[in-house]
């Protein structure tokens, strides 16, 4: 199920701490920074804060530039972005200016949290999750329900820590501010938890007055069945390689990418690559990696289509060449039409040897555009 594009925005001081232990919320930023902010938030769906930052700090979460609401207006949007808060005991005021600032609001909660939130009235749309809040779930519904295609997460650290360790955050954007806090009693951006991967993917960094902004892409795959944000960037990749590949009327193009458990790129390759007109991508890929990397038990293989279950140039077909090599976790866009061989069934000869298979349906328009020829379309 497809969720949104979900965007991690904090800032921090030099000492990696979200606040103070003050009544009033530091302010880390300056106007430079709350103005950008501010552009961000215009270009979102939904914004979503924990019930803890709604507790310490009250915050509005407008779009606060006239000029970016009618903007927003004009294009047809919603003035503000809705506003969404996650909560397990539904215990919040309701007189927070959360709820009485602003657009629609939502609450994603537990059956039990519904409870006390209906009680007390909460002037939103009240969303029971079941006993406990599941992530995946609640990105689903904003997507699926309320049309969220980009969120924007404002924290606090408790929800950062989740989206981030459950390998759902798409990109974080950091902002780091010149002061320390210095009291261990105040909340950390990040706390303790299994982030997924190695290093992140740095993808921009320019100082905003007097703060550095810095934005980062999580890189790991997802594990087992479960797709993590990098998975998709991933595949886009792979799609993007397909489109690369020399056209042929007896062959797909499919791009391939094989990428270890902490998100290092292994290798790439795409169908008829180089001077060999016959290779498949993965075989193209798999190639370029030492066989001995003992990376690759652990790596995922990224297809743009489901790697082969027979082929009639080459005697081992993909789906062999990736249980080989010793991979087991395989992310792909489609499933393989009876176009050359019929049934065939790249996806069982993996699950057959262990591997898992996870297929991304958003990709798949993507991954075929390449072979539309082969497609009758
Ligand atoms: N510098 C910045 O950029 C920035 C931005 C935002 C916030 N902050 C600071 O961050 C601090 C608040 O952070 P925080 O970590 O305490 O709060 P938070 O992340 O805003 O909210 C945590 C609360 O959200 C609910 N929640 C989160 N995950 C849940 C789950 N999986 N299941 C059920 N409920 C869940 C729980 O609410 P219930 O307790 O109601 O069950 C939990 O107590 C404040 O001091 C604020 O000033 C700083
Ligand atoms: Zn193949």
């Amino acid at each position: 199920m497809p969720h949104p594009y979900v965007l991690l925005s904090a800032a921090v001081s030099l000492d990696g701490y979200l606040d103070d232990t003050g009544p009033e919320r530091l302010l880390l930023s300056g106007p430079a920074d709350f103005d950008r902010v501010d552009e961000v938030r215009a270009s979102v769906d939904a914004i979503l804060v924990g019930a803890g930052t709604i507790r310490a700090d009250n915050p509005r979460l407008l779009v606060n530039s006239p000029g970016r609401r009618a903007a927003r207006l004009a294009e047809g949007r919603a003035e503000y972005p809705l506003k969404v808060t996650v909560s397990g005991s539904g215990d919040l005021d309701p007189a927070a200016r959360f709820w009485h600032t602003g657009g629609e609001k939502v609450l994603y909660t537990t059956d039990k949290g519904a409870e006390r939130a209906h009680a007390l009235g909460l002037a939103a749309d009240v969303v029971p999750l079941g006993a406990e809040l599941d992530w995946r779930r609640l990105l689903e519904h904003l997507h699926a329900e309320r049309g969220v295609r980009r969120l924007m997460v404002e924290g606090g650290g408790t929800v950062h820590t989740q989206l981030l360790t459950e390998g759902l955050a798409d990109e974080l954007q950091l902002v780091l501010a010149p002061l320390f806090v210095g009291d261990p009693k105040a909340p950390r951006l990040f706390g303790p938890g299994s982030y997924q991967g190695g290093r992140l993917r740095m993808v921009e960094t320019r100082p905003v007055g007097d703060v550095v902004l810095t934005r980062y892409e999580p890189t790991a795959p997802g594990t087992g069945p479960l797709p993590s944000a990098a998975d998709h960037h991933w595949l886009a990749l792979a799609c993007e390689l397909a489109a690369e590949c020399p056209p042929s009327q007896t062959a797909f193009s499919v791009g391939a990418v094989v990428v270890a458990a902490d998100g290092t790129e292994l290798a790439r390759g795409h169908s008829r690559e180089g001077t060999d007109p016959v290779v498949h991508a993965e075989e193209a890929a798999l190639a370029k990696v030492d066989p001995t990397d003992p990376r690759l038990v652990t790596a995922t293989v990224y297809s743009s289509l489901e790697p082969c279950a027979r082929r009639a140039s080459r005697p081992a077909p993909c789906a062999r060449l990736v249980l080989d090599a010793g991979v087991r976790r395989v992310v792909t866009a489609w499933r393989e039409p009876d176009t050359f061989v019929a049934g065939a069934d790249g996806s069982g000869v993996l699950a057959g040897g262990g591997a898992t298979v996870v297929v991304l349906p958003e990709h798949e328009d993507r991954a075929k555009a390449p072979n539309g020829h082969l497609l009758g379309r």
